[in-house]
């Protein structure tokens, strides 16, 4: 009986919580794609923003795709999820970036067979450039913006340029992927579980130029907690493989399943996301890609650049003074020029999209 009682009690605390606590408005953007079909669960079961948040979610895709959104709109009803107050699919900017608390930006343009980087890159300066300014106009000025549509870091900036009321701090875009690639090809190795490993750092662009680092890595072995280079003793596979297989995971995964990473993108976007929500734990940061302004690392700034930041209150913070060997120097600098390159590509275009 007693444990009966203690049940109930924790259900109408659950209950109370619940209704007392207002729905926050979350944007999901390409929500006919296939990242959104993994993403869209998990963010209405409470995983992403706690289990006592109501949510209303928002989906937009483009007006073609509105039938497949319909079918996606059905499934989520039928999931039954108690903290979905509502859930909105349109094609329209005016409602989908209504209010928003929270918007992540997945669809873009595909690449298309024969399409140069260029042509790709002005489709999409134009898809961001109207969905800042949507943003700017509709959403509101608390608004956390995480671009996930590639090329991810050159379209959270060109979203970011487009809605000059909102804080630049409030747009980030994922790097989470790679950072768990890289966290798991050590656990693999290494033979434990990810949660052993902490603190890889992926710095750059989401690209092949990317540096997956793990001078500053920790592993926990045997309870103690050691460098990934002590632990490893494979200065070479570090140095190499290790760095290619990241570089490179969104390609083999690709060529293995036909398809593009949808799975662990979406569980990517679910890590980064509740990080920012409730913060990053002590001792631990992770990657993002973040405007470099002021950092000590040397980047340019005025670029969306993954960096290692631990967060607090919804507001990162860059990890600074870790020591960089030339190395590490050279890869950095080396996915700073690329997305150089790619902002000024998209800022040729930004002017007349
Ligand atoms: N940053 C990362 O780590 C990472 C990882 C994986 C994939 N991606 C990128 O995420 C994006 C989505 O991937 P996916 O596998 O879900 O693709 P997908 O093709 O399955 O879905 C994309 C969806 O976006 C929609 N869309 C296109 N333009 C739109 C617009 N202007 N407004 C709203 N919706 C629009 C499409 O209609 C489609 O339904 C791609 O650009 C992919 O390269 C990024």
């Amino acid at each position: 009986m007693g444990k009966y009682l203690k049940e109930l009690e924790h259900f109408q605390n659950l209950k109370r919580r619940v209704f007392r606590s207002e729905p926050i408005r979350v944007l999901v953007t390409g929500a006919a794609g296939q990242i959104a079909y993994s993403l869209l669960y998990s963010i209405g079961n409470g995983s992403v923003f706690g289990k006592d948040q109501p949510i209303i979610l928002v989906l937009l895709d483009i007006t073609p795709m509105m039938g497949v959104l319909d079918g996606v709109l059905m499934e989520l009803q039928d999931c039954a999820l108690p903290l979905l107050k509502d859930v909105i699919a349109t094609d329209k900017e005016e409602i989908a970036f209504k209010d928003l608390d929270v918007a992540i930006l997945v669809g873009s343009m595909p690449r298309r067979d024969g399409m140069e980087r260029k042509d790709l890159l002005k489709a999409n300066v134009k898809i961001f450039k109207c969905q800042g300014a949507a943003l700017d106009k509709y959403a509101k000025k608390s608004v956390k913006v995480i671009v996930v549509g590639n090329p991810a870091n050159t379209n959270c900036l060109t979203a970011s340029k487009s809605a000059p009321s909102i804080p630049k701090e409030n747009f980030s875009c994922l790097t989470r992927l790679d950072h768990n690639r890289a966290k798991a090809q050590i656990a693999l190795k290494l033979g434990v579980t990810s949660d052993d490993v902490k603190n890889v750092i992926i710095w750059g662009n989401h690209s092949s130029t990317q540096y997956p680092d793990v001078n500053h890595a920790k592993v926990k072995l045997q309870g103690k907690e050691v460098g990934v280079y002590e632990a490893l003793k494979d200065d070479s596979w570090l140095k190499g493989e290790f760095i290619t297989t990241v570089q490179q995971r969104g390609a083999a995964v690709i060529k293995a399943r036909k398809l593009s990473s949808a799975m662990s993108a979406a569980k990517a976007i679910c890590d980064h996301v509740r990080d920012i929500w409730f913060g990053t734990p002590e001792g631990e940061f992770v990657s993002m890609g973040i405007i470099s302004d002021g950092n000590s690392y040397g980047i340019p700034d005025d670029l969306l650049y993954s960096f290692p930041v631990t967060i607090k209150d919804k507001t990162w913070k860059v990890v600074e003074g870790l020591p960089i060997n030339d190395f590490s120097r050279e890869k950095m600098d080396l996915t700073a020029k690329e997305l150089a390159e790619e902002k000024e590509t998209a800022f040729e275009f930004l002017a007349s999209a």
